[in-house]
């Protein structure tokens, strides 16, 4: 471990908007008063080293970061939660949201398990980190104010744009590291180092993603989902073998990559109704999944209900779609949200479903369920008949108002004749 004794203080004068230096100061006296020092650590100072925004700030504390966290809430009067067990607590600032951990040395009961949690100091906390680029913290605290502190290969490995392990049981200690790893190559154009790389595929191959809960990987492919360009971490996963490790025959190829652009663009079309991006990449990701690979698939990684439907529901249309009418379309179309409509768009018939969300959804009766229930209708009829007339007035067959009721009379009158015989 280095003690680099520099001072970053100018740099991120320099780097940040005056508030959110002005906004450290503060945090850093007002521990200071507590009797506590604050850093801010991981990838906030390596941001500012890399000059890219991060609004993000991750503060540790030599002291009881639940308590800290509090007092900062309090003062800007913002959101506030904790989880005392690992010393962590969570102010939401109108500005942004500040995670505060007590600075500590942790030990791993076992692969993938949570961990133990000691106090320490700010300079014994960066070891445990995930990777090298990411151990460095910046002392806030009034008489250090700007002090770094660093790995030993903390700032020639994010020169060399390298992502480094900080010890080689990092992936089996904690396997979402292998999936933070593509993100954070892909994202900030690193390269594994090779000793890390071989770490990663030793940890996949003995089977380090298992000993995790699903939900704990399916966090870090929404984070994915994220970034930029996803298709770039879903091509680099499959390279690494990861994605067939999730899920046997679970790929990801450059017809793959190119559809999930497609994917992607056309939710332009829903604008703000377009949902949540992840789920957008969940759908695209699984559409070539066979339907038990898919359950197992949603059954795993914990789709939500909404998503494992929107599975489904794509997976159930029948084959040549594209060829049902207007109406027959639509009412198939009705049970898909965004996301799924945006994966169907991205396939070859995407006139049909823009057509669909653009004018086809929108289409209204004249008639009402109440105005058919007066004429004697019952609920249930009342409901079938007027999904039967949009269905026909998206097809054109009905053209205007008029048209509407006479149809509404000829099926009354089909109906009162069948009643009488
Ligand atoms: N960290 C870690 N191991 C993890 C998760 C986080 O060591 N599995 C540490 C890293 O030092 C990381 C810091 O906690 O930099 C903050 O975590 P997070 O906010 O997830 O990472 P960032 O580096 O800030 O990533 P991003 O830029 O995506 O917000």
């Amino acid at each position: 471990m280095n003690n680099t004794m520099k001072n970053i203080a100018s740099l991120l004068l320099d780097r940040v908007p005056e508030s959110r230096y002005r906004l450290l100061r503060t945090i850093g006296r007002l521990a200071d008063k507590e009797g506590m020092t604050a850093a801010v650590v991981g990838g906030f100072v390596r941001d500012l080293f890399l000059d890219r925004p991060n609004d993000d700030i991750d503060i540790t504390i030599e002291g009881d970061a639940v308590a800290f966290g509090k007092k900062v809430a309090r003062k800007y009067r913002s959101g506030y939660y904790s989880t005392p067990r690992f010393g962590s607590s969570t102010a939401v600032l109108h500005t942004t949201t500040i995670d505060f951990a007590t600075a500590r040395d942790e030990a791993y009961r076992k692969p993938g398990a949570l961990p133990v949690v000691t106090p320490s100091t700010i300079d014994k906390d960066l070891p445990r980190r995930d990777f090298t680029i990411n151990s460095m913290a910046m002392d806030i605290s009034p008489k250090n104010f700007g002090k770094l502190y660093t790995l030993p290969t903390s700032l020639s490995d994010l020169d060399a744009k390298l992502l480094r392990v900080n010890h080689d049981a990092s992936f089996e200690e904690d396997p979402t590291r292998m999936l933070r790893a593509v993100r954070f190559e892909q994202r900030l154009g690193l390269t594994i180092e090779p000793h890390t790389e071989s770490l990663l595929r030793a940890a996949a191959t003995h089977g380090a993603l298992s000993t995790i809960s699903g939900e704990r990987v399916m966090n870090e492919l929404k984070l994915a989902s994220d970034e930029q360009d996803p298709s770039r971490f879903f091509s680099r996963m499959d390279d690494l073998g990861l994605l067939d490790i999730m899920l046997p025959g679970l790929g990801f190829t450059s017809n793959d990559k190119a559809f999930l652009h497609r994917t992607l663009d056309a939710r332009e079309l829903f604008g703000k109704q377009a949902g949540d991006r992840w789920m957008t990449c969940m759908l695209a990701l699984t559409r070539h999944l066979s339907a038990d690979q898919a359950e197992t698939f949603s059954r795993t990684y914990r789709f939500p209900g909404l998503l494992h439907r929107q599975a489904h529901r794509l997976r159930q249309l029948p084959d040549g779609w594209w060829e049902l009418t207007p109406g027959a379309l639509s009412l198939r179309f009705g049970h898909l949200q965004p996301p799924a409509l945006a994966v169907l768009s991205a396939g070859s018939h995407s006139d049909l479903v823009r057509d669909y969300w653009q004018k086809w959804r929108k289409t209204r009766l004249a008639t009402t369920a109440e105005s058919l229930k007066e004429r004697g209708m019952g609920t249930r009829s009342a409901g079938r008949l007027l999904r039967k007339l949009l269905e026909m007035k998206r097809d054109g067959l009905l053209p205007d108002e008029q048209a509407e009721r006479a149809e509404i009379d000829r099926r009354l009158k089909h109906r009162g004749r069948r009643r009488k015989k």
